[in-house]
């Protein structure tokens, strides 16, 4: 027997739980359909287990897609406050940590539980472990068929997100459901995700694994100031997850180690001030110790301060602050947080989320080409985008 339902959201992470709750409290029958075992689970994994639930500066500008202008209505009508605004109303205790950045104080199983306790009170059926066999339009309707049963609905809600964590359920469903309905897909890839360097780049760098520093990375007109972790795969950290968003094979980062100092000047004054002291000691002063070894060594300078010219100091500042590095690739989607690229928005309108040459079929979250930056961005998109299809069903 098909169940029918006024909408079928497949897909109980971030986007589909705020798409459900909104149209369930709009007062229409919804199900959700979802593989895993537990609805968001991406969510309770988040910000270090503390849920990075959005960013209180999220603007269009933190975002990355095609069309540069599509999120802007959905992160208008839905903004970091009203979303604020919902986890206050749940007496969940959270805090600024850093770049308008909210987390919760205790556990991101809060905004779970917020986000069920509020599917509830709009009566949203919540059905699990559903592997999807076949989805079908028929007329004017959707039809489902899962492992479990054969459900129908006036309207299709795509939720299933990226490819991100393969290991967490992720999978490219969204992209295969466009696909069956004629729908154009950007091209996806990585995102926020480490990048890897060649053995003999990695093997020169290795004494540098685990020493963080403070940087302001750059990728062609792009630039984040963060921090940067070196790993025995290479290069992580804020930092480079953010500019990995722009990365593309082949490109060079430049690196400015510390950039609130100027160390072609203070080498300078440590030459007039204390000229016996060795290249290695005067750069301890101003870096993480094993890095300022690194580049003493890497220099190939002897002798003390007082021996290096002008020309000596600009080259090894140049080579602190001016990096030039040439990363082999990334990680990939085994550890990437998020997919970039996804269901062209050209075929979306940009209040509903509805596609305009498949009436009644939505797609929200990740699984659309919105990308944003590292730091409660993405869930932000997931919250806007879900609530703005959820009034719009
Ligand atoms: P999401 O991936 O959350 O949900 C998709 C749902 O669809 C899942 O429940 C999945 O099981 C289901 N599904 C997939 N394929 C299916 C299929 N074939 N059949 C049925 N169901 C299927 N962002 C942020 O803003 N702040 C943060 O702190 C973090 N931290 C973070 C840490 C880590 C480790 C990762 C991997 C990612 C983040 N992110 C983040 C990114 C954020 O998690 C992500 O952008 C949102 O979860 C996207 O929400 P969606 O609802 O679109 O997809």
């Amino acid at each position: 027997m098909t169940r029918h339902y006024d909408v079928i959201i497949i897909g109980a992470g971030a986007a589909g739980m705020m798409c459900a709750l909104t149209a369930g409290q709009r007062g229409l029958s919804v199900l959700v359909l979802d593989h895993a075992k537990a609805p968001g689970e991406k969510i309770r994994i988040s910000g270090g287990g503390r849920c990075n639930f959005t960013n209180i500066h999220a603007s269009p500008a933190n975002y990355i897609s095609g069309n540069r202008h599509f999120a802007k209505s959905a992160l208008a009508r839905y903004t970091p406050k009203d979303f604020l605004a919902l986890v206050e109303r749940h007496r969940i205790a959270w805090h600024e940590k850093t770049l308008g950045q909210l987390f919760c104080d205790d556990s991101a199983k809060d905004i779970i539980r917020m986000l069920l306790d509020e599917m509830r009170a709009g009566g949203v059926r919540l059905e699990l472990q559903q592997e999807i066999e076949a989805v079908e339009r028929k007329g004017e309707e959707f039809h489902v068929r899962t492992g479990h049963g054969a459900f129908s609905a006036g309207a299709l809600v795509i939720a299933t997100g990226g490819k991100s964590i393969p290991k967490m359920g992720a999978t490219g469903f969204a992209y295969r459901i466009a696909e069956q309905f004629g729908l154009k897909v950007t091209e996806t890839r990585p995102g926020l995700v480490p990048l890897t360097l060649e053995p003999t780049l990695l093997q020169r760098l290795a004494e540098l694994s685990g020493v963080a520093v403070d940087v302001e990375v750059s990728q062609s007109k792009t630039s984040f100031r963060e921090a940067l972790l070196f790993t025995h795969r290479g290069l992580s950290g804020p930092a480079i997850l953010q500019i990995s968003s722009y990365w593309r094979e082949g490109d060079e980062i430049s690196l400015k180690i510390e950039p609130e100092q100027n160390l072609l000047a203070r080498l300078k004054e440590a030459r007039q001030k204390n000229g016996r002291q060795a290249l290695q000691t005067a750069l301890g002063d101003m870096l993480p110790k094993r890095l300022a070894q690194y580049f003493a060594e890497q220099s190939g300078l002897t002798g003390s301060l007082a021996d290096q010219a002008d020309k000596k100091l600009i080259s090894i500042a140049a080579a602190v602050q001016d990096w030039k590095i040439k990363p082999a690739g990334s990680e990939g989607y085994r550890t990437a947080e998020v997919t970039l690229g996804g269901l062209d928005t050209a075929e979306l309108d940009s209040r509903s989320m509805e596609t305009k040459n498949c009436p009644g079929l939505y797609f929200i979250g990740e699984c659309v080409d919105v990308t944003g930056w590292l730091g409660g961005y993405n869930f932000q998109w997931a919250w806007a985008s879900g609530f703005c299809c959820g009034l719009a069903l």
